[in-house]
């Protein structure tokens, strides 16, 4: 590999030029061994940030993150692989009931995940609540369970895209996650390094998501779906509503509760339409058309699916959730219909009860969230519910209920229709 240096590289990026395939490959290769330092990196960051870089960049930025670890190959497996990607949201917990269902369909779901940080739920925190249940696997425990349960939901090993865990952990410090060609190679690198045949990403638009405007989302979805489907994925993205909170719960055994309610054939309508919508997409990119996912939620098979899986990783599926030691019940101050429900205040609120972390290695509780009572569209009396508020530190009800002041709006004689999830379709 052709050596360079890494203010020349700088340099190059603030002064909007192109970088060449050799400048990209060394300074991915040399950060991930320490030769580039923190300092440097995160120049280099906010240069992208500022200036961007084009899509022949983009890929190749990829392709240099791929290659500083490991490469996983489902091939092997007697089943087609399928897997979902999220760009983060609020009660967005469909990773729990889609894995399940889209094994119960019969194609194998090896569902890396990650967990939350800042206003965002992480899967593998919300897993984490039932008793027992572990996100760390070995690859030999990752393959066995693909092939006898069909689903395993894990987290990444240290293998895979060691650059991605640097370089992420740096942005996040740096103000430089924001940049749609960083987002995407962050993604995708860890997508194509994990091997899965078919890959549905849902990207989210709204507040509560990282991109707020639709026109962002898009464009990062198109840049995401080209690095996928050069790499030889079949990949294509919804984008999909993150103005309203997913469900009627933020947190993580909340989260939990509600999906198993979707496993058992109920669950609120968004989260089920969701599911489906992306299990059907997983469904066809694998070559299984043929089977209807809603059949399989009604006959009980995704459930069976996710207790296996649940047991698989040493969870006790029927084992009580842990609740929260204190509740606080927000009442609707008037009456009328509900007209808009935020997703940023309440996935601020749930990250202030407790839900989330404020630095990657706090803890976090596995009780705390926010439950709400009535979804935009729906009629409430004052004096109603509106939310239930969980957490076992009470200290935390104040700064939780200041996020949810402005929240929402409840309008007298409003009626309203409540909007479509799915925004697009890109692939
Ligand atoms: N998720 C990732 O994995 N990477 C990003 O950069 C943003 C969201």
């Amino acid at each position: 590999m052709a050596a360079h240096d890494a203010v020349e590289v700088i340099l190059a990026k603030r002064d909007k030029q192109e970088l060449t395939d050799s400048q990209i490959d060394w300074v991915i290769d040399a950060y991930t061994r320490g030769e580039v330092a923190d300092e440097q990196m995160s120049s280099l960051a906010m240069a992208i940030l500022l200036n961007g870089m084009n899509r022949t960049e983009i890929a190749r930025w990829t392709a240099a993150m791929i290659a500083s670890g490991e490469r996983m190959d489902f091939s092997s497996l007697s089943r087609p692989t399928a897997d979902k990607h999220s760009t983060g949201g609020v009660g967005d917990k469909i990773t729990l009931p889609l894995a399940p269902l889209v094994a119960a369909c019969g194609v194998a779901v090896p569902q890396l995940s990650g967990r939350g940080l800042g206003h965002t739920g992480g899967t593998l925190d919300k897993l984490e609540s039932i008793p027992g249940w572990r996100a760390a696997l070995s690859n030999q425990e990752m393959f066995a369970i693909l092939e006898d349960v069909g689903a395993v939901i894990c987290a990444a090993g240290d293998g895979l895209a060691p650059a991605d865990k640097k370089l992420y952990a740096l942005r996040d410090v740096t103000g430089t996650v924001e940049a749609i060609p960083l987002i995407a190679s962050s993604i995708m690198s860890k997508k194509i390094a994990e091997g899965t045949g078919a890959l549905v990403l849902d990207v989210k638009v709204g507040s509560g998501a990282f991109m707020k405007e639709l026109g962002s989302a898009r464009e990062l979805a198109e840049t995401m779906v080209a690095l996928g489907t050069d790499a030889g994925v079949h990949t294509v993205a919804l984008l999909t509503d993150m103005a309203t909170p997913l469900g009627n719960t933020a947190g993580n055994a909340v989260e939990v509760a509600e999906s198993v309610e979707v496993l058992a054939g109920g669950g609120p309508a968004d989260v089920v339409e969701l599911t489906l919508a992306l299990a059907r997409e997983m469904l066809a990119g694998a070559g299984r058309s043929d089977v209807d996912p809603a059949d399989r939620l009604a006959d009980g098979s995704a459930m069976d699916a996710w207790k296996k899986m649940i047991r698989a990783q040493g969870g006790d599926p029927d084992a009580p959730l842990p609740q929260a030691r204190e509740t606080h019940v927000v009442h609707a101050p008037a009456s009328g219909t509900l007209t808009r429900l935020d997703a940023m205040a309440v996935g601020l609120a749930a990250w202030r009860l407790g839900a989330g972390r404020a630095r990657k290695e706090d803890p976090v509780q596995a009780g705390a969230g926010v439950v709400w009572h009535a979804r935009p569209g729906d009629r409430v009396t004052q004096g109603d519910a509106l939310f239930t508020l969980h957490t076992d530190e009470p200290d935390r009800f104040g700064r939780a209920l200041a996020s949810l002041e402005g929240g929402y709006d409840i309008e007298d004689g409003a009626d309203l229709t409540p909007g479509p999830i799915v925004l697009d379709r890109i692939g």
